[in-house]
């Protein structure tokens, strides 16, 4: 069978409809709010003109430190259930791929259902979240040393900059656009957000439940400071008093396992787990803020985006990043494996450690060390 790729244009987007209705809306008819903005792009999969497959891409950002690089967000992928395991699935993982490295995006994410199926077109997951669930019987008793404001959905414009600042000290966060804001904050959502400090240095989402003995989730918990994130622990312990657990997520970098591992936390690394894919390894590099000085040559191995390969050498320092076309390279790299040292976690350090990179040369390696440094990764979004 022909199959073909391509933006789903209006006049296609009830036959798309159906193969999402059959996948992930229990036969029901797939239905769109025109009033809504739309977050995503859709792509639909045809075989002999017939749609047998589709996914959308939202455009969103990820940061990797002071960098912030465009991601191609890749979301409700579906093949009709009776052409499943024919090549529709993968025909659209590698369109959306080419389509995205020729539109400039350095990166492209997603949730897997199965990691082994994106693994084949060079995802990896990357990054941890941790779920921290806590017994309020036994939750730490800290004061706030800052002073609490509670505010509404309508004050999003004064947490972002600590949204931001907590972004840029990690990787893989979506700086956020209005619309997306309201994902996490819906106007009309009766969410309430507490902030600590004044500006702010940490805050917290809640959408408040009066259910008692019940776990009480934090939508989101963002922090600057150690004085910002004990004060909004207060605030969590007063709001959980009634409650059985509070449960909230945390970057690997977690101040709660840090600092409070004697009570008694549940701490589990929650699946799925964001895979990311470095679409455009040349651009991803030069697209990156480094501290250090230094140069490296490296090879990439990337069966889809052969453009990738190199040999690359690279030359960076604080004023910025080069990357050239070399002879030989001093180590090699699987693009997974790539992706995952790009991003912060697990560290070219770590994959090195494990025997996963190809070394011919290992100062070479020492000098990439010094740019592709160790980052908690993590994403809030879930799409
Ligand atoms: C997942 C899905 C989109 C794959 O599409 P598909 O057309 O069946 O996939 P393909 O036939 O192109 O398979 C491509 C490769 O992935 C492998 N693969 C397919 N489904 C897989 C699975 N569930 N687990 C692991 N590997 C899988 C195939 O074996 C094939 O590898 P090969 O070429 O080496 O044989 C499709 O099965 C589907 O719609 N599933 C239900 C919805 C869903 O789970 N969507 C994903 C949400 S994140």
């Amino acid at each position: 069978m022909a199959i073909t790729v391509e933006p789903c244009k209006p006049e296609d987007l009830e036959s798309l409809g159906k193969v999402w209705s059959v996948t992930y809306n229990n036969g029901e008819p797939f239905e769109r709010n025109p009033d809504k903005p739309r977050l995503s792009e859709d792509f639909i999969a045809k075989s002999d003109g017939v749609a047998v497959g589709g996914f959308g891409v939202s455009p969103m950002s990820a940061t990797r430190g002071e960098a912030e690089f465009q991601c191609a967000g890749v979301l409700a992928v579906a093949v009709m259930p009776h052409v499943r395991g024919g090549g529709v699935g993968g025909k659209m993982m590698r369109f959306g791929i080419r389509e995205y490295f020729d539109r400039g995006y350095e990166l492209a994410s997603l949730y897997a259902f199965k990691e082994s199926f994106y693994r084949a077109f060079g995802y990896e997951t990357t990054g941890l979240r941790y779920k921290i669930s806590v017994d309020m019987n036994v939750f730490p008793r800290v004061k706030a040393t800052l002073r609490i404001r509670q505010l509404d959905a309508s004050s999003v414009d004064l947490i972002q900059d600590c949204y931001r600042s907590f972004a840029h000290k990690r990787s893989g966060l979506n700086l956020r656009h209005d619309h997306q804001w309201n994902r996490i904050l819906p106007p009309d959502s009766k969410r309430t957000i507490y902030a600590a400090g004044d500006p702010i240095e940490a805050y917290a989402i809640f959408q408040h439940k009066v259910e008692f003995w019940q776990d009480q989730e934090v939508v989101e918990f963002v922090w600057t400071t150690k004085p910002g994130y004990d004060s909004i622990l207060s605030v969590i312990a007063g709001t959980g008093i009634n409650k059985k657990n509070a449960v909230w997520v945390e970057p690997s970098d977690s101040p709660f396992r840090t600092r409070y591992w004697d009570h008694d936390a549940n701490v589990v690394g929650l699946t799925p787990q964001l895979m990311f894919r470095v679409l455009n390894v040349k651009k991803g590099l030069e697209g990156l803020k480094p501290v250090h000085s230094g140069s490296f040559t490296i090879q990439i191995s990337d069966e889809v985006v052969p453009e990738n390969n190199g040999p690359w050498r690279v030359t960076f320092s604080p004023s910025g990043v080069t990357v050239e076309p070399a002879e030989t390279a001093g180590f090699t790299m699987d693009i997974r494996q790539f992706t995952q040292a790009f991003m912060g976690e697990p560290s070219l350090a770590n994959l090195v450690m494990n025997d996963l990179v190809e070394i011919r040369d290992m100062e070479q390696v020492r000098e990439a060390e010094k740019l592709l440094t160790p980052s908690p990764t993590i994403c809030f979004e879930m799409f």
